[in-house]
């Protein structure tokens, strides 16, 4: 794989920061845009724009509704779903994980009822569930942690009853990088007849995905993290359940027969996704989307994951090597794209802007998973995540940092 050449799709790697070259190291927060995204936004922009749905108005009007349905397609692919009747459009996973918290659990959940929850999960997989949850009169489990950052599966063995409806969990901690063994925690649920969503914030843009053979009933992703635009993001559902689920936000669907007391729910219930979205739907970050998914399959994911895996292991056996510095979470085995630490002496939110001053952007406090952050008794980390455009260089820059971080510390203490 020519890395070279798949940074030059990213104008954005060209720059500078505060005189020197950007090394970007913050991918896992949000990735950056290769030219063929940045390009189809704006054709659209200035060729094509127009509102997807409603009543369309001719040829111009469905050109609309054709890119949604075609971007539709390539998601329902790219997840290995078996119908794109089951892609519904959010502005991203914490929208989605809403939609199925609200959706579902305002209409299923019963006092009493178990929501089985990671303690490693970011606050857009958590949050949502306290509160419906608090709302429903449902009560949480969380699954434990291992001391080097795995879930505890023996654990989550005894938290599941009949009482509990629904297990949710990231694919890939956006703090730990775990890799969470999702085809046993489904198998784990389904014994109890409990639903499993998984947030797959982390996992959309370095690892293929298949919702059929992992058999998960839920699936979020955000298009940011995948080369895409903002404010797009994926729910996918089995059509079964989607139909069971109450949409966000009410009045985007063109109903059938709406009188002054309400709609006819039966109409309503029919028309899955656009039952659950919103009309004027985000046009231009959905094609931005579908140009994002088409990169990454240009690229092809054995070069996706070969690469990344090689800056990974560079990364964590580099930094394992700076003394006082001490990595988070599970080894290379079960590692994603990222490696979060900390550093005896230096804060993180001194690390990282001592790093700034070399141009590398790494993201540095809680990462929104205070939960895991109280449990391992540390405020903050800081991370470095990778992605298809990093080099082994740009991680020496990052190590040469760190060192100069620690000298410079020591000196003052
Ligand atoms: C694991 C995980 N879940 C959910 C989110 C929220 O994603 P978004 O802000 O795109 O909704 C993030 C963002 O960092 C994440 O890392």
């Amino acid at each position: 794989m020519d890395v070279a050449a798949i940074r030059a799709e990213f104008p954005i790697l060209g720059q500078c920061v505060r005189g020197e070259p950007l090394v970007y190291l913050d991918s896992a927060a949000t990735s950056q845009k290769p030219r063929g995204v940045i390009a189809a936004i704006q054709r659209w922009e200035t060729e094509e724009e127009g509102i997807a749905g409603g009543d369309c108005h001719g040829s111009y009007g469905g050109r609309a509704v054709d890119a949604v349905a075609c971007v539709r397609e390539q998601v329902c692919r790219f997840l290995h779903a078996g119908d794109p009747d089951e892609i519904i459009w959010t502005s991203g996973t914490t929208m989605s994980i809403n939609l199925v918290a609200q959706g579902w659990g305002r209409r299923w959940l019963q006092p009493g009822d178990e929501l089985i929850l990671s303690e490693m999960e970011h606050h857009a997989n958590l949050v949502p569930w306290q509160q419906i949850a608090r709302e429903r009169g449902a009560v949480l489990r969380y699954i434990p942690l291992t001391s080097d950052g795995r879930l505890d599966l023996c654990e989550l063995e005894k938290l599941l009853s009949p009482r509990t409806r629904l297990v949710a969990t990231c694919g890939i901690s956006n703090v730990l990088g775990t890799i969470n063994p999702l085809r046993q925690i489904v198998e784990s649920a389904r014994r109890y007849g409990a639903l499993v969503l998984v947030d797959a914030a982390q996992c959309a843009s370095h690892t293929p995905l298949d919702v059929q053979d992992l058999g998960v009933d839920f699936l979020a992703f955000s298009g940011h993290k995948l080369y895409g635009p903002t404010g797009i993001g994926v729910l996918w559902g089995r059509r079964e359940l989607l139909d069971r689920i109450d949409p966000l936000l009410w009045g985007g669907y063109e109903y059938r027969e709406l009188g002054r007391d309400g709609w006819d729910s039966a109409a309503v219930m029919e028309n899955r996704p656009a039952r659950l979205e919103t009309q004027g739907l985000p046009v231009s970050s959905i094609v931005g989307l579908g140009a994002a998914m088409e990169f990454i399959e240009r690229i092809g994911w054995e070069s996706i994951t070969r690469h990344e895996r090689k800056l990974t292991e560079l990364a964590f056996d580099s930094l394992c090597e700076i003394p006082g510095l001490e990595v988070i979470g599970p080894g290379l085995g079960e590692r994603g794209s990222l490696v979060s630490f900390t550093v005896e002496g230096v804060h993180p939110h001194d690390l990282s802007e001592i790093l700034d001053r070399r141009g590398v952007a790494v993201r540095a406090r809680h990462h929104c998973a205070m939960l895991l952050h109280d449990l391992l008794g540390i405020a903050a980390t800081t991370r470095a995540s990778f992605a298809i455009y990093n080099t082994p260089a740009e991680i020496e820059i990052l190590c040469a940092g760190i060192r100069d971080a620690v000298r410079l510390f020591r000196r003052i203490s």
